[in-house]
């Protein structure tokens, strides 16, 4: 993790970059400040219900109410000071939003996300067609540098939100919305989404990988290169993937080219499956391709029509997509 053991997922009490830092300053601010308008009206209620001047008897007696001259000015001062306290906030936050609203220099890449049931499509865009491409689930960033995310919703509303780097942002179908992140140095950073938009909301993470630059572009040429040549039992995994996978799924340079499922070139390079909620590797990958919806219920991805034998060479050959 980028700041130590207590940055734990979704921490957002601390930055990790050039969007969240203000942001985070402001947080802390306006609870700094609220703490304290908290305690001066408690100490200014401890005082008025313990000080009576004059009186004398105790709690559950019913005195008489009494007008004191100056009693007013109380209400005034109160007043003036939660107007001086709400304006300085005011000032700040809109200040660190006009701040937030464009990144600072131009953004090193376009990353177009689309909110899908239940997982996140991420394509990255380049002017150069051949090199596009899309992957799921994990956005890898070149870290210390602008990054600009254009949300899209697919078939759904996701809300993104990466606590550590931006703020939220919606994803919302037939309209696209433009923010940017930034990574100060290359760590793993988590996202999730942070509305509510249905049966699988709490199993919609994403992790935003930033790598150095050099390290970053090294990534990207691997996903344009197609994955090694499957042999054995993983070749004729690649058969029966085709023949029964290949219409919602794609694998670059083979005949599965579909579209309404995740893109799987180089899936053994993701740490998770299914919007991160089960790890690539182990047993649970098999466990997934076998019954999906015992594992993600609501999920679009059927039970595959395929036999145990078939199921063990489509494992075999996933497993060679690094
Ligand atoms: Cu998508 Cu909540």
């Amino acid at each position: 993790m980028p700041n130590g053991a207590w940055a734990v997922p979704l921490q957002y009490l601390t930055g990790a970059g050039e969007k969240a830092a203000p942001v985070v300053a402001l947080t802390w601010g306006v609870l700094v400040i609220s703490v304290i308008v908290m305690m001066v009206i408690a100490g200014l209620l401890a005082g008025a219900i313990w000080h009576r001047p004059g009186q004398n008897w105790t709690v559950g007696d019913r005195g008489p109410v009494l007008s004191h001259e100056g009693g007013l000015n109380w209400l005034w001062i109160g007043v003036g000071i939660s107007t001086l306290a709400l304006l300085f906030s005011v000032v700040w936050t809109v200040k660190v939003l006009a701040q937030i609203e464009r990144p600072p220099a131009q953004p090193a890449v376009t990353i177009e996300v689309t909110a899908k049931q239940w997982w996140w499509q991420v394509r990255y865009l380049s002017d150069d067609v051949s090199r596009r491409f899309t992957t799921a689930n994990e956005i890898h960033i070149p870290a210390g540098v602008p990054v600009r995310l254009k949300l899209i919703g697919g078939d759904v509303i996701h809300s993104f939100w990466v606590p550590q780097l931006a703020g939220k942002m919606d994803a919302i179908p037939g309209q696209t919305n433009e923010t940017w992140l930034q990574a100060a140095a290359p760590g793993t950073y988590y996202g999730q989404c942070t509305e509510y938009c249905g049966v699988q909301h709490s199993k919609m993470a994403l992790l935003v990988v930033a790598q150095s630059p050099a390290d970053f572009r090294k990534w990207w040429a691997h996903q344009l290169a197609p994955p090694p040549a499957p042999q054995g039992l993983a070749l004729a995994g690649q058969g029966d993937f085709i023949s029964h996978c290949g219409a919602c799924h794609a694998v670059r340079g083979t005949q599965a080219a579909g579209a309404l499922g995740p893109d799987l070139s180089h899936l053994m390079e993701r740490s998770t499956i299914a919007s991160g909620v089960l790890p690539s590797d182990g047993p649970t990958l098999a466990h997934w391709i076998a019954d999906p919806q015992s594992l993600k219920p609501g999920s679009l991805m059927p039970v595959p029509a395929l036999s145990e034998y078939e199921l063990a060479n489509v494992h075999a050959y996933l497993k060679t997509l690094g």
